[in-house]
């Protein structure tokens, strides 16, 4: 086996192969928002959810690094990827190392907690990590739409897998590493139970027209509109990770200002973002639209592609691992962030106008469930099986010759 090749070079891991088959075996455990809240607020026992952890933690990394180990073998070996891999590896075996302790152990149970905030420093470099390893990929062999679209599922699950493992470590080490935190005393870990939408949409506008007035001199104002249709005229609320959504909205904030901006270059005044905010039965969408020119629809599915990012090559610190500048990976991890808790992300583009970005999230906590990549027979199809030819024609810029075609 290829990882085994790998493994050998370091004795004390040499027994990592088997614990990653040993664990991918179960398929990860989803939880409900309501899960997360319920458990923290009846003032979870920090027993269960060691117990529920160091179970869960490892399935979720050996599920997600089966699908490492199947990469095409120039990305696989990559040094950036073979570094990911390291980390992902040792974390596994940290984690294990829990398997056979004890709960009723206070020691124990602290000794677990400085693991977890150990690993989520060891993971906090991963995405720009990654990211390096496609680009050396990129510069070696270039883009093809097989490889981009293997990329492309393989990344999507990687990151998701990435912000589920990284939400568990949080809730566990927020609720049980010092108590209540203190800047939010009502929030249960990450989560706020009633996040005030139009807040974050303001705090997320704020800072990127900071950002935008320091690289431009100028900036879009803002016009918020909500509609509360399950309770007319109430503000809108949801339980919901507000790093998350804040994330979201920053990034589409970003976009949707420096289109503005460049767009309406020789323009004595700028048209504002506008946001709409709706809360249904189902779903609650928050609408942010531009007139900042749009984008082509041909274009569209490549704005949410890693191999295909526009962004120049970032640079890279002296710590080898982490760039100073953007991948361009704004709009794909944002719409992982919106499909996190089953909402999704999408773009409405009219070119020569302007774009309409969407966010759907789920208006009920009980719907909000964590989506999760499973290692299985029809994951691992996708790799090995999306080689073959496509079933829709492509068109041709010269016309064939018919006669030819009949049979
Ligand atoms: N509202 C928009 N209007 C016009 N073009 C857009 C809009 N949003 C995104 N784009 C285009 O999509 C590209 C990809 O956006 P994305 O946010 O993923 O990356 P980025 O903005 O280039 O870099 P990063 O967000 O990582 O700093 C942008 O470079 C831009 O060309
Ligand atoms: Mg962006």
């Amino acid at each position: 086996m290829k990882f085994a090749r790998f493994l050998l070079k370091n004795a004390a891991l040499a027994n990592a192969p088997k614990q990653i088959e040993r664990f991918s075996r179960f398929s990860p455990s989803p939880l409900s928002m309501k899960q997360f809240i319920d458990f923290g607020s009846a003032n979870g026992c920090e027993k269960t959810s060691f117990a529920f952890l160091r179970q869960e933690l490892p399935v979720r990394l050996a599920n997600i690094m089966r699908e490492i180990y199947i990469l095409p073998d120039p990305l696989l070996h990559t040094p950036s990827v073979q570094l990911v891999q390291s980390w992902y590896i040792q974390s596994l075996m940290e984690l294990i190392e829990f398997v056979e302790k004890n709960p009723e152990d206070q020691r124990v149970l602290s000794d677990f907690t400085e693991a977890l905030v150990t690993i989520r420093n060891r993971h906090n470099n991963v995405v720009p990590t990654m990211a390096q390893g496609v680009i050396e990929y990129k510069e070696a062999f270039g883009v093809d739409p097989v490889t981009n679209q293997n990329v492309q599922y393989f990344l999507d699950r990687f990151y998701m897998s990435r912000i589920s493992i990284r939400m568990l470590i949080n809730q566990h080490t927020l609720l049980f590493d010092g108590g209540t935190n203190p800047a939010h005393p009502k929030h249960i870990g990450s989560i706020d139970p009633n996040c005030e939408v139009v807040d974050v949409v303001q705090d997320a506008y704020e800072n990127s027209k900071m950002l935008c007035d320091q690289y431009y001199l100028a900036s879009p104002e803002l016009e918020i509109k909500q509609a509360n249709a399950k309770t007319p005229g109430q503000p809108i609320h949801m339980v919901y990770v507000p790093s998350h959504l804040y994330h979201m909205l920053f990034e589409l904030f970003k976009n949707a200002m420096r289109a503005t901006v460049e767009f309406h270059e020789d323009s004595p005044s700028l048209p504002p973002v506008k946001v709409k905010v709706v809360l249904g039965k189902e779903d609650l969408t928050i609408k942010i639209s531009d007139n900042g020119g749009g984008v082509p629809l041909r274009k569209i599915e490549r704005l949410f592609s890693y191999m295909y990012s526009t962004a120049p090559r970032p640079m890279m610190d002296n710590s080898r691992n982490a760039p100073l500048a953007g991948f361009g990976y704004g709009l794909p991890i944002s719409r992982l962030y919106a499909k996190y808790f089953q909402g999704d992300l999408v773009l409405h583009s009219m070119e020569g106008y302007g774009t309409d970005a969407v966010i759907y999230l789920k208006a009920l906590s009980s719907e909000s469930i964590e989506r999760l990549p499973v290692f299985n027979k029809s994951a691992w199809k996708h790799y090995k099986l999306c080689t073959e030819a496509d079933d829709w024609c492509i068109p041709s810029s010269e016309p064939k010759n018919l006669a030819r075609n009949i049979p």
